[in-house]
């Protein structure tokens, strides 16, 4: 279904993130009927570049990173069209004229800040004191959104001079997953796993993102970050959040966040004994983590594992165990919801029984696994084995499943929809910051250390001692 018209303009719009994903994502769409074809996207950034400039450099990024079969010159060429350029001081004054005379009247207007969050309330400011933002635009910005509580709620409040909270679009991509949005399907449209989805049934849920990338190229950011702020307290925290929360009554932004929140804010702290924390070393020929931070004493994690309790009434007593890390074996990200024993057995074959568990894969292969007991075949008498019940989303839904939009391009055709359920909510950033401040704050003060791993291997072997402490082992990692 074809979004109204609008005028998109993208801040930063000659960056990687713009050239990587939303300028490819924008096109995508396009070439599905989605984007109305009088509708302009103007990038805008502080290079001297002309319209014809501009459309180069995006036609050369969505060749690059659109696949090949998808790009279709006809309708490539019509895209670019809908493309210009301002170059735009945004701490300054020059540009902002002539970008308010290419905004159009009644016509949807969204600002995407791909920029360093330290330009979000010049351009708040701006766009609000040259009337090019109205009370129905929107602005679309990235993480990191803050590096502790005090910067996100600084960041709130910069953004809350000039635009009310439903204008303010946090992307956290991974809402933007296909599957990561099949969870709330598989569990609030089927009657079959909520009666169960609760400590008295569930023994624990492991939630795992590995990479096999490194942090090179970008090891000046991570290295100021790591797998905490990069990763769990946002990616992580959002599966965590859909895994854990209450039903919505209605699948409505608010409705939606306001479960989200309770869940972040019944989060217990973390004790340090239930956090390991690692870094990648050399290997296979290549350099290791502190190589390609450019610190040798680097003390930063790009590996982190730990144990998660939540303090409410359906979660007490079933921990969640969250990993993720570069440079590990393969990459692929998961949930596993691991289900109590049975309270009674009538079998002899103890030793046969496993557990049931519900894996959703998230990336690659999406798809869903349910473990189940059945009887051995053969006479050998009532044995017990366990079998997949194996579902690829890929091969159940056929050609349907094919197209599937990758996040960006969803996300940004929900701002303009104006849809904000796949957007984190400013209170829900903040109750994520102030969740993992203190965790951060104590390896600061006890000059914590990771431990060193192999890349290619599953982590540090201290994770493996998390899990089996608690007679639990974590799922192999693998593709
Ligand atoms: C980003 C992180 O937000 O997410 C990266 O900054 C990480 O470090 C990436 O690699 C993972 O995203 P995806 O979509 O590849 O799982």
């Amino acid at each position: 279904i074809p979004v109204d018209p609008f005028d998109l303009v993208i801040f930063g719009g000659t960056g990687d993130l713009a050239k990587r994903k939303i300028l490819p994502g924008l096109y995508r769409r396009f070439l599905a009927g989605q984007i109305p074809s009088d509708s302009a996207i103007i990038g805008a950034a502080r290079a001297d570049m002309d319209d014809a400039g501009f459309r180069d450099l995006a036609r050369a990024a969505i060749v690059e990173f659109v696949a090949a079969d998808r790009i279709d010159d006809t309708v490539l060429a019509a895209f670019i069209e809908r493309l210009s350029y301002v170059s735009i001081d945004a701490q300054g004054s020059g540009g902002w004229s002539a970008l308010k005379k290419k905004m159009r009247k009644n016509t949807v207007r969204a600002f995407y800040f791909s920029v360093a969050p330290s330009l979000f309330g010049d351009l708040a400011e701006r766009l609000h004191g040259h009337g090019i933002a109205d009370e129905d635009s929107r602005i679309v910005v990235e993480k990191p959104f803050g590096r502790d509580l005090a910067s996100a709620r600084e960041l709130n409040a910069v953004l809350a001079r000039h635009f009310a909270e439903g204008q303010i679009y946090r992307i956290d991509h991974y809402l933007g997953k296909e599957t990561v949005q099949n969870l709330m399907a598989v569990r609030f449209a089927n009657i079959l796993f909520e009666p169960l989805w609760k400590s008295e049934y569930v023994d624990h849920v492991q939630i795992t993102v590995a990479e096999t990338v490194g942090v090179d190229g970008r090891g000046a950011y991570y290295d100021k970050s790591g797998a905490m702020r990069d990763m769990v307290q946002n990616h992580m925290m959002q599966l965590l959040c859909l895994i854990a929360m209450e039903p919505p009554y209605h699948f409505d932004p608010d409705a939606v966040r306001d479960e989200k929140l309770k869940v972040i804010r019944a989060l217990d702290p973390v004790l340090p004994e239930d956090i390991v924390r690692g870094q990648y070393l050399a290997g296979s020929g290549q350099g290791g983590y502190r190589d390609h931070a450019g610190d040798a004493a680097s003390r930063t994690e790009s590996y982190i594992a730990l144990k998660v309790n939540i303090s409410n009434w359906r979660w007490k007593g079933t921990p969640f165990y969250l990993r993720t890390g570069k440079r590990l074996r393969a990459r692929t990200s998961e949930i596993a919801i691991t289900f109590r024993e049975p309270p009674h057995s009538i079998f002899d074959d103890a030793e046969g029984w496993r557990e049931n568990v519900l894996v959703i894969r998230l990336q690659p292969n999406e798809g869903m696994n349910l473990m189940v007991m059945i009887k051995e075949p053969g006479p050998g008498g009532m044995r017990l084995t366990q079998v997949p019940l194996d579902m690829s989303f890929a091969t159940v839904l056929g050609e349907e499943g094919e197209d599937i939009p990758d996040a960006y391009e969803r996300l940004i055709m929900d701002v303009i929809r104006g849809n904000q359920t796949l957007f984190m909510r400013g209170d829900e950033v903040e109750a994520a910051w102030a969740w993992t401040d203190p965790i951060i704050e104590g390896w600061e003060k006890r000059g914590d250390r990771p431990r060193g791993y192999d890349p290619g291997s599953s982590g540090p072997e201290d994770a493996l001692m998390l899990m089996h402490r608690d007679g639990r082992r974590w799922r192999e990692i693998r593709e």
